[in-house]
């Protein structure tokens, strides 16, 4: 009888466009292994039309969503309620809702950490501190996770603005780095992460010697399409740990699918395999 009544839990993510999301192959492989009655698709929802679309998540079904490129701040501002990770990045990838109120959190912090954790254990007490390229959405979630773990920040952005902008946001233990001195920034560095659109498919190499590096260094490139960038391939041949884009991806995905689905769902070998799979198949 109970089964009968049981909800199908709805849940999607939402952006612009939204067709090579790789979060419905990881929702639907977690609701099939746990067993779950549930369903989560991809909807395309054009800038204009996003905050209705919030407003009307639970009206259509909804317990939930993740929010994707380029509805992030706007998530943000539509939320009655958010974490303090979401509050101090002003931006929202997980919604959900609580007693019909809409609230948010960034889980690109949780994420970003939890996938060096797995890959790079140890990361955050070697000796030494972070070097961030990039200024975007992508690396304001980076610094703010490294400063959560206490690791000071050397950030370098080809517009100089931008990562001065960025700094000024996150407080003490950020520095801005030109990117003409990114050798002098990675000497001495335990981390090195990459989080401009340099090394996807379809955009320049990021063309940076990293023989300044010392040799426990981790190299975490955020990208993952192609799932090995160049920047990744070259710290391997140095001997240097690296951490490629696809941890993040997975591990991001967790806590919506918990707060949607009422279970902590584990990222596996299987689950990494399917979507390294669906990443070469695109590429
Ligand atoms: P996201 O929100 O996903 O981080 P974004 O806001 O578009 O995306 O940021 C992309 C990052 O890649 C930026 O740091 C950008 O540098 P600028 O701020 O100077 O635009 C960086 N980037 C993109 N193309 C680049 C290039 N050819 N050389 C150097 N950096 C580049």
């Amino acid at each position: 009888m109970s089964s009968n009544l049981e909800i199908t839990r709805k849940a999607c993510v939402v952006g612009w466009p939204i067709a090579h999301s790789r979060s419905p192959i990881i929702h639907k492989f977690w609701l099939t292994h746990l067993g779950l009655a549930g369903s989560y698709d991809s909807v395309a929802v054009t800038p204009p039309d996003f905050v209705a679309f919030a407003h009307d998540l639970a009206a259509n079904g909804f317990v939930g969503a993740n929010v994707t490129i380029p509805h992030k701040q706007t998530a943000f501002e539509v939320c009655g309620k958010v974490t303090p990770t979401a509050a101090s990045l002003g931006a929202v990838n997980t919604l959900w809702l609580e007693h019909g109120a809409l609230c948010g959190d960034n889980t690109d912090v949780a994420g970003f950490l939890a996938a060096l954790d797995e890959e790079a254990p140890g990361w955050d007490r070697a000796e030494g501190h972070a070097v961030v390229l990039g200024a975007g959405g992508a690396a304001r979630a980076v610094v703010h996770a490294l400063r959560h773990r206490g690791k000071r920040v050397l950030l370098a952005n080809r517009t100089r603005a931008r990562a001065e902008s960025l700094a000024t946001d996150a407080g003490a233990g950020v520095e801005v780095y030109d990117w003409a001195r990114l050798p002098s920034a990675l000497k001495g560095a335990s981390l090195l992460v990459n989080t401009t659109s340099l090394g996807m498919k379809g955009h320049p190499a990021l063309d940076i010697d990293l023989a300044p590096l010392p040799p426990h260094a981790v190299v975490n490139d955020i990208v993952y399409f192609p799932l090995e960038t160049a920047l990744l391939r070259a710290a391997k041949s140095r001997g240097l740990r690296t951490v490629s884009g696809v941890g993040m991806l997975l591990h991001q995905a967790a806590p919506g699918f918990e707060r949607w689905f009422g279970v902590r769902p584990s990222v596996t070998p299987e689950l990494r395999g399917l979507v390294e799979a669906d990443v070469l198949k695109s590429l």
